[in-house]
């Protein structure tokens, strides 16, 4: 059994991993806020935990009962695009500081809880869904905007970085990976990507990783992205 765990698997993104990893036979845990009215993802999951990623009191609890259970591929999913500190001269400092705490300490604290579950699994895998919009070598280039956003993806490839460093000697394989431009809640409608042809590359991507890849930032199908 290959067993992932999934956050804020029930919507978007999320959702679509959580479908094609229940086809490629994986054992799915999904997590979500709310899981009452999570009926797709049950669907789907062979298990449904809640779990807010922004609160250490959640992750550590989703940890205690997942004790001893071995987790073969976690994948940091659920964040936030808050525009209210998109530009500095207009900045809401509790966005900010909410979209620093769920799209980069939330996946900091719950790898962290999880490495123990990770330790024991096959595969051994820590990714993270990050975003194109968290290069900085990309943002000096283009149009600049959405602050807060893109500092909560940077900070994050820079946490994974570290962590897959860290975590090497354990055997822990740390990956972020941009899902490209979905269509989402998130993404909007324009996007040119649906959540289906995104997923599968991703699941693509995630099956196709070894340890020599530990580190690295790319998009869904695998390419390399500039830090
Ligand atoms: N869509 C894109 O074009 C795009 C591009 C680049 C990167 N991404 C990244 O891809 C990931 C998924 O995005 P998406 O487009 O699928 O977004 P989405 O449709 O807005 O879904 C976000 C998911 O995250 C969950 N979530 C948000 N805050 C949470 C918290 N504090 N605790 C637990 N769960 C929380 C949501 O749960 P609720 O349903 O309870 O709100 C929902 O399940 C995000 O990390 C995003 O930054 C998306």
């Amino acid at each position: 059994m290959t067993t992932i765990l999934i956050t804020g698997a029930n919507r978007g993104i999320g959702l679509g991993l959580a479908r094609h990893a229940a086809e490629r036979g994986y054992t799915v845990i999904g997590t979500a806020r709310n899981p009452e009215n999570a009926g797709e993802l049950k669907a789907v999951a062979s298990r449904v935990e809640q779990l807010h990623t922004d609160s250490v009191d959640s992750v550590n609890a989703l940890a205690e009962k997942l004790r001893g259970e071995p987790i073969d591929v976690l994948i940091n999913n659920a964040g936030i695009f808050p525009h209210e500190c998109d530009d500095i001269n207009d900045l809401d400092l509790d966005a900010l500081q909410r979209v620093i705490q769920t799209n980069t300490l939330g996946p900091i604290m719950l790898t962290r809880a999880l490495i123990p579950n990770l330790e024991q699994s096959k595969r051994k895998t820590s990714v993270s869904i990050t975003s194109n919009l968290g290069s900085i070598t990309d943002a000096s280039k283009g149009q600049m905007g959405f602050l807060g956003y893109r500092t909560s993806k940077a900070a994050l490839n820079m946490a994974n970085a570290t962590m897959a460093h860290q975590l090497k000697p354990k055997g822990i394989n740390c990956v972020v990976i941009h899902p490209g431009w979905v269509q989402t809640d998130m993404g909007g409608q324009a996007a040119p990507l649906t959540p289906d042809d995104s997923t599968r590359s991703i699941m693509d991507t995630i099956d196709g990783l070894s340890m020599s890849d530990t580190g690295r930032f790319v998009d869904y199908q695998g390419k390399e992205l500039p830090w």
